[in-house]
């Protein structure tokens, strides 16, 4: 997806009267559609008969991208892309405030920077300007600003505020509602949702006085990513680390863009990230799943007014907006869980499932057998409920049911038959396991989404740009 060219097909599909009506206005049948839904654009010819069939309607939309300015009704949407005012703190951090804002306009978001006085000791504000091709704010009482662009009508122009990285003292005076610089009376005035990526030492992250900032923060609803376990750049290791840049960005797009509720009412179960099975009281068997996967979904899902239950087993990773987590450890378990969240509309199942369990998990650590007579551990396995196929045969089985197919060969033959046997709608399959194109833990995705009469392949995208694409293709499940 180009996110200069993209075009929402599902907000076009709204205005014209759901999909036959598209059809009828194309002239082409279901599967077109289908194929410009999964391609995110549509060739010139399409476009330009788009165009005229909604401005006959009496929108008034874009000739780029189609987005629609203003509705028959005067009602209004978005025009422009979503706004993002990036607030960099002063921290060894605010250097990754650079690679953020550029995934954040890759993702289709335009960026705008403010710097503290003390972020300019790390970076500049003309490096931010050439990034982003807008001015970088620093100084509250800048006349030629005030002039220009009052600190209001900045606060009041973002449809996120980016908080990168939020330093102890950023998130003390945000928390004490201070306003003694561009960044703090931007917060203030903002009423727009606001994202903060705390960074900082972990000793300082523990202390008691950041925990009750955060504490406050939280409650007025401000959304925090991170921060992560790992080194710092003092040399301490423990959480304090600011998160990803494409994670933060990732995030951002999430709550920024405002989706049309196309799926309120609906109701989600979303699996995602590994299960963990245990061998004894200390080892367990595993798999590398990070859950972006499923956690993007289950938050675009949401950002579409779905109301979404995601089970998940363990990550690390922030429960996305609006989205109720119900955590959970072994496959066992998931099941339990997705059971109880039925009956629901659409299940997704992501989650990387352990296939089999130990038979008899020991309470105590296992001690290694006598050396005299050793003959190697044995540990006797058995299977998992399949907890994808079991939603495929219930009683309450959810009108759309998706499996994800992690294959290491003949992806889509494999992928095929698992959509049958386990009877889901549609089975998104990518290939695992190559050593040039790691897909667990990695920010990108490619799939080919299978379903009982098609395949479609969508190109590599971030696995946020696939959950979008997903959530809007779900949408024109349920438009009549
Ligand atoms: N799945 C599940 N419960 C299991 C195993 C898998 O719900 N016990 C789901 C996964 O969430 C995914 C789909 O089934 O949506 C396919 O998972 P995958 O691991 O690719 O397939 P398996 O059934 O485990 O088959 P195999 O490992 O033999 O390829």
């Amino acid at each position: 997806m180009t996110p200069t060219n993209h075009v929402d097909l599902t907000a076009i599909m709204t205005a014209l009267g759901g999909r036959q009506a598209m059809q009828d206005v194309l002239g082409v049948g279901a599967s077109a559609i289908s194929n410009y839904v999964a391609r995110g654009s549509v060739p010139t010819h399409v476009r330009s008969k788009l165009y005229n069939a909604l401005t006959a309607r009496g929108y008034q939309v874009r000739l780029d991208d189609l987005s629609i300015i203003c509705g028959p009704d005067a009602a209004t949407s978005p025009a422009a892309k979503p706004m993002i005012l990036l607030i960099i703190g002063g921290g060894i951090a605010a250097y990754k405030a650079l690679e953020t804002a550029r995934q954040m306009q890759r993702l289709g978001l335009d960026v705008t920077g403010v710097m503290t006085k003390s972020a300019g000791q790390f970076i500049t504000p003309l490096s931010v300007a050439a990034l982003t091709n807008q001015k970088c704010y620093d100084d509250l009482f800048s006349l030629t600003d005030e002039a220009e662009m009052g600190h209001i009508r900045l606060a009041r122009s973002a449809d996120l505020v980016l908080v990168m990285p939020a330093t102890a003292n950023l998130m003390a005076r945000a928390a004490s509602g201070l306003a003694d610089d561009l960044a703090t009376t931007i917060l203030l005035a903002t009423t727009a949702p606001i994202l903060m990526a705390p960074a900082m030492n972990p000793a300082m992250w523990a202390h008691p006085a950041t925990v009750a900032n955060l504490e406050v923060l939280r409650q007025r609803g401000v959304h925090m990513i991170g921060p992560t376990e790992g080194d710092t750049a003092c040399g301490e290791i423990g959480s304090g680390r600011m998160s990803e840049p494409a994670d933060i960005a990732a995030a951002a797009f999430e709550l920024a863009v405002k989706r049309p509720q196309t799926l309120a009412g609906k109701t989600a179960i979303v699996t995602a990230g590994p299960t963990v099975e245990p061998i004894d009281s200390v080892r367990f068997i595993a798999n590398h799943s990070s859950g972006k996967q499923g956690y993007a979904i289950a938050a675009l899902l949401a950002a579409r007014g779905a109301s979404v239950t995601l089970i998940s087993g363990p990550v690390t990773l922030p429960a996305p907006a609006g989205v109720k987590r119900v955590s959970v450890q072994t496959a066992a378990q998931m099941q339990a869980a997705v059971n109880a969240a039925l009956p629901a509309d659409i299940a997704i199942c992501a989650a990387a499932v352990a296939d089999w369990r130990v038979a008899e998990a020991r309470h105590a650590k296992l001690k290694k057998p006598d050396h005299q007579n050793a003959a190697g551990m044995q540990l006797t396995l058995i299977e998992n409920p399949d907890i994808l196929a079991s939603l495929g045969q219930s009683d309450q089985r959810p009108k759309l049911l998706i499996g994800f197919a992690a294959e290491t060969e003949d992806v889509l033959e494999n992928a095929t038959a698992k959509r049958s046997r386990k009877q889901c709608d549609w089975m998104i399959a990518n290939q695992v396991g190559a050593a040039d194109d790691p897909v667990f833990g990695s920010d990108q995705n490619h799939i080919m989404l299978i379903s009982e009469t098609a395949v479609e392949t969508w190109p590599r995208m971030l696995k946020t740009e696939l959950a979008d694409k997903l959530a809007e293709r779900i949408t024109m499940e349920f438009l009549t």
